[in-house]
């Protein structure tokens, strides 16, 4: 039985003079989960936001909010995220050495438990962790900002991840430079969740979100199919 497709926006293209409206337009336009990228300025060269804006976020909707934690180290700080209402937390397997640690951690929070790796790093880290896990994010970017261009060289990985995951019940989730023209090949490869930041937040305001955000979801199903 193979995981529904869905696609998750990164509020990182969004306005964030006005994220709660944001969030809720995403939603209302047909988004599956609400990707959250944090970043700490050290493990990526950028900053974004942290656990206190996500808990800001969690009354505007009860969609599934997705957080990719692209900070170092990371475990400090797992419960805070926890407990601003995230639904999964994906950490960086080059976030630190005790990457099983982590995993532990985020289960012990109750909280789905991801891992994702940059382009650079390879799947076997993840060989003697898979049944400690509900989604694995393939970065299709070097993380860090929105708008880079998918490395094509990624779809191998994907591929690959999709033969390590077997019928387990992992999700298999790309992040970085999704578009309608990118998603299909990502689909094709055995991906089933999609980020994406600035095809989504393209135009202005819910029904612009609608038709980038329907374009993305035909795109994938047609490839999957
Ligand atoms: C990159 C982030 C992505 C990013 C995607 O560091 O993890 O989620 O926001 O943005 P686009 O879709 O614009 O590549
Ligand atoms: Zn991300």
């Amino acid at each position: 039985m193979p995981l529904p497709i869905r696609i998750a926006p990164s509020i990182l293209a969004a306005d964030f003079s006005r994220l709660g409206d944001e969030v809720r337009g995403i939603v209302e336009a047909g988004a599956d989960w609400v990707h959250l990228d944090v970043m700490d300025g050290h493990f990526v060269p950028n900053i974004s936001f942290g656990p206190d804006i996500i808990k800001a976020l969690r009354p505007h909707t009860e969609a599934y909010f997705d957080c990719h934690l692209m900070i170092a180290p990371a475990d400090p700080y797992l419960e805070a995220f926890a407990k601003a209402g995230c639904d999964s937390i994906t950490v960086h397997a080059e976030a630190g050495p005790h990457l099983h640690r982590s995993l532990q951690t985020i289960r012990s929070l109750g909280k789905k438990v991801g891992v994702t790796l940059n382009p650079a790093t390879p799947l076997s880290v993840l060989e003697n962790v898979l049944d400690d896990i509900d989604l694995i994010l393939v970065m299709s970017v070097n993380p860090g900002f929105g708008g880079q261009k998918f490395i094509p060289a990624m779809l191998d990985k994907i591929r690959a991840a999709k033969a390590l995951i077997g019928d387990r019940p992992i999700d298999l989730e790309v992040d970085g430079g999704i578009t309608p023209e990118t998603i299909g090949a990502a689909a094709a490869a055995g991906a089933n969740v999609f980020v994406a930041g600035s095809a989504v937040f393209k135009g202005d305001g819910v029904e612009a979100y609608r038709a980038n955000i329907a374009a993305l979801r035909q795109a994938a199903e047609s490839a999957a199919a």
